[in-house]
Parts: structure tokens; sequence; C-alpha cells
């Protein structure tokens, strides 16, 4: 396996966990009669399906996926590793940033840093999306 696609999957996991525990928190204070704040559930939502999910299928895309080595000639024409990493540390750092401060800006405290974080992560994560999508548009293909 990969370096790259073991750092996803493991980071994934975490992610994973991360949501669980933060699931099982939810549950326990509903199951107690009081009401969670909606920017905790989405921030529980984010941790599973950005975290655990795209991370993980990220991390096997890019090991699965049918090489290209004329489009990647290093790695055994699976990807340019500089695209790769800025994938890994725009998402999961652009992820974590929104799960730590999208709690504390809410509800309706608009601060300056929180404004600035939370854009920055908008543009982390959706430029590792880029990032990634420039790989895998050229591995899918017929082999
Ligand atoms: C990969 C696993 C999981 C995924 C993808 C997931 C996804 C979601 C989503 C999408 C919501 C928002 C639902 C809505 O309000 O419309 C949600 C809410 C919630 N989840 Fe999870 N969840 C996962 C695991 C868990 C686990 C393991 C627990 C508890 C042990 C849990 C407890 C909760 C609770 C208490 C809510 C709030 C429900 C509410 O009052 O609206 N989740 N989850």
């Amino acid at each position: 396996m990969p370096l790259e696609t073991r750092w996803f999957v493991k980071t994934s996991l975490l992610w994973l966990v991360a949501a669980f525990a933060l699931g099982a928190i939810m549950l326990i204070v509903q199951a107690f009669g009081r009401s969670i704040p909606a920017s905790i559930i989405v921030a529980h939502t984010h941790m599973a399906f950005v975290g655990w999910l795209v991370n993980f299928i990220i991390g096997i895309a890019l090991w699965m996926l049918p090489a290209n080595r004329e489009r990647f000639p290093k790695n055994r024409g699976r990807y340019p590793s500089g695209a790769v990493w800025v994938t890994f540390w725009f998402l999961n750092v652009g992820l974590a940033i929104r799960v730590i401060v999208e709690p504390l800006a809410a509800p309706h405290t608009p601060m300056a840093a929180t404004e600035v974080l939370l854009t920055a992560s908008a543009f982390a994560q959706l430029a590792a999306i880029v990032a990634f999508v420039s790989v895998a548009w050229f591995r899918v293909r017929s082999v």
C-alpha cells in the first residue's frame, strides 16, 4: 500500500472514531433531555462524511484506480505526490478548522477571526478536492 494511501485511510479511521465519540456524546445529552446545538450536529455530520468517508474513498481511489504512466511517469503511474499531499493537508486541516471554529462562532456571533478561518476552511477543502480530481480524472480510463 503506498504511503499516501496509508495516510488517508488511517486519518479516515481517526475521524471515524471522533465522529462516533461525538455522536455518542450527543445521544447521551439528548437522552437526558437537553437539545444539541445545530452547529454540533453539523460538526458530527462533517466528521463522518468528509473526515471518514471522503478520506477513505480518496485513499483507496489513489491506490486502486487504473495507473496512467503516460500522464504520471512517477509513482508507477499513480499520481504526482505534490498534488496528493495538497489534497491531504488542505482537506484535513480545512475540516479540522471547520469542526472547531463553527461551533464557537454559533449562534449569530460573527467575529473577524472566525469569518477569516471559515473562509480559509472553505477554500482549503475546495482546493483539496480540485487537486484530487486533477489526478483521478486521468486515471478513469480503459486499462
Ligand atoms: C459514520 C457514522 C455516522 C454518520 C454518517 C452519521 C450521520 C449523521 C447525520 C447526517 C446527522 C444529521 C441528521 C439530521 O439531523 O438530519 C446525524 C445526527 C446525529 N447522530 Fe450521527 N452519524 C454517524 C454515527 C453516529 C453515532 C455512532 C451516533 C451515536 C452513538 C450518532 C448520533 C447522532 C445524534 C444523537 C444525532 C442528532 C440527531 C438529531 O437530534 O437531529 N451518530 N448523524
